[in-house]
């Protein structure tokens, strides 16, 4: 069964900065630098959708964005964000369910991977990586262990937590650098927050 993040969505972002304060979202905005004036983006499992806010206040136009969300509840709330003059599709669907008709000058991925054992990274890794042009950049924000045993704690109770409510398939973290290494793609810029507990890496295609 598919994850659903529809019964977490009213307290989704509470959560998140009750357990992490604002890394979770410093980690997203710090990779939102390197998107060009007028690019067109797609963005996959954006959550309440706080990031077109912030992409908004640093281009309030001209960015065409795609928005595919797989939580009807989570897409709604984000098509109550600010978005000034940029352009968004809002798409409720799983994203490797949505075919590809663009290519995109840049993809984002925060928070995605976790969720999901290795057979479906590698499944909606490559439907991802087939919709960003040669040259693209793909922006991806994820937890990582670096060793320190807190980490562990933490991942296991949010794998804990997230499959009784909204019944992720995973219980443990998918190898997600080694994806992008598969695929060729070079890193750009590379940030860790929270210890090193999450990475947010810019990748050039
Ligand atoms: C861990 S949450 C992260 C939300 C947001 N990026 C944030 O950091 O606040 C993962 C999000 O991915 C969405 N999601 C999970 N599987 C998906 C899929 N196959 N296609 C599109 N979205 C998906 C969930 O509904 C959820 O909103």
């Amino acid at each position: 069964m598919a994850s659903n993040y529809d019964n977490s969505a009213w307290f989704y972002d509470n959560l998140s900065r009750l357990v992490y304060g604002k890394a979770l979202v410093n980690a997203q905005v710090y990779l939102l630098q390197f998107v060009k004036p007028d690019s067109t983006i797609l963005i996959a499992g954006g959550g309440t959708g706080w990031i077109l806010e912030e992409l908004a206040r640093i281009h309030p136009t001209g960015l065409k964005i795609t928005y595919i969300e797989i939580s009807a509840k989570m897409i709604s709330l984000s098509k109550k964000r600010w978005i000034a003059d940029n352009e968004v599709v809002f798409v409720n669907s799983a994203v490797e369910d949505v075919p590809i008709t663009t290519q995109f000058d840049v993809l984002i991925t925060p928070f995605l991977f976790d969720n999901f054992k290795e057979e479906t990274l590698q499944k909606i890794f490559s439907h991802l990586h087939a919709q960003l042009e040669a040259g693209g950049l793909w922006l991806n924000t994820d937890f990582q262990l670096s060793g320190k045993w807190w980490q562990n704690v933490l991942l296991k109770s949010m794998f804990i937590f997230f499959r009784l409510i909204c019944s992720i398939e995973t219980s443990v973290l998918p190898d997600i650098k080694r994806k992008f290494e598969q695929y060729n793609y070079v890193i750009v810029a590379e940030k860790n927050f929270f210890g090193d507990f999450t990475s947010s890496t810019a990748y050039s295609k």
